[in-house]
């Protein structure tokens, strides 16, 4: 029987992009993220084209009890959550000092606080039935400091960190553990991070493309899933060879504004 998707972040983006290559499978799913509007317009779409059926909640991730509220939600319909996608999250640009103090908390939140805690309260049921997928949605960021964006960097570091540890606990329970590290992708995550200006995001890939290559990774029980090959080339082989001052160098350079 097809499994049940649950999905943060679905509303847009790779996350959407998620659900599509989920439906595609038969599995039902439950998408999450504070566009209600955007996400009943998915449930219609995957609806009418998959036979599945899709639950949508509206939810603020950023609130530190949303992962709790998921969770009863799911729990009071009744529903096993097999697979796990922990996608939504954001960026910022600017120097640490001068951004907005909350407005990294909220980050922290959303992208480590809620992803942990909706990990906490599906992996327990997981592994009791013995199965279970978990993906973890961090990024290139996630093997880097980033200067002009050092919270969203550590952020993903932990997501990775986080996720790969998880990983090993979890041998032989038959639940597995994968972190998605995309680099740039062509999404609204540019815009909605402060992040238009930036060269790096003129270039990214397709959301669809990272939505299947992260899935079948997923599938496969794969650890760690770079979607450029060149890009994971540089960051397991090359960029931790490099001379700490000279990678941060490259990190601030690639994170700069184009002078107006
Ligand atoms: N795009 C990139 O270049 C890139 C690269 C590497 C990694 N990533 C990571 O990929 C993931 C998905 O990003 P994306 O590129 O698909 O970005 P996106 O198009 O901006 O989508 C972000 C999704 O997260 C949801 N979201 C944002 N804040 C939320 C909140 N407070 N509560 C609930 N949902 C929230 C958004 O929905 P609502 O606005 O409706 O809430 C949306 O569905 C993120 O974790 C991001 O860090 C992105």
């Amino acid at each position: 029987m097809p499994e049940t998707a649950l999905i943060t972040g679905a509303s847009g983006g790779i996350g959407a992009e998620l659900a599509r290559v989920h439906a595609a499978t038969g599995g039902d799913l439950v998408l999450v993220a504070r566009s209600e509007d955007k996400l009943k317009q998915i449930k219609v779409d995957l609806e009418r084209e998959f036979d599945v059926f899709v639950r949508v909640i509206a939810v603020d991730l950023s609130e530190p009890e949303a992962a709790e509220q998921v969770f009863a939600a799911t729990k009071a319909a009744g529903l096993s959550i097999a697979i796990l996608i922990n996608n939504a999250g954001v960026g910022g640009h600017g120097k640490f000092v001068e951004r907005e103090l909350h407005r990294e908390q909220t980050m922290m939140q959303l992208n480590i606080g809620t992803l942990v805690s909706l990990t906490h309260l599906y992996l327990e049921p997981m592994v009791q039935q013995g199965f279970g997928r978990v993906l973890n949605i961090a990024s290139s960021a996630g093997f880097i400091p980033g200067p002009l964006q050092a919270v969203y960097y550590a952020s993903k570091a932990f997501v990775l960190s986080f996720s790969q540890s998880l990983s090993e606990e979890l041998s032989g329970t038959g639940v597995t553990v994968t972190a998605l590290c995309p680099g740039p992708v062509k999404t609204g995550f540019a815009k909605a991070s402060g992040l238009e200006d930036v060269t790096v995001f003129q270039f990214g890939a397709s959301a669809k493309s990272v939505a299947k290559y992260g899935y079948a990774s997923m599938q496969k029980g794969k650890l760690v899933a770079v979607n450029n090959v060149i890009l994971g080339f540089l960051l397991r082989w090359i960029i931790p060879l490099m001379p700490r001052k000279v990678l941060l160098m490259f990190s601030r350079l690639s994170l700069e504004k184009p002078q107006k």
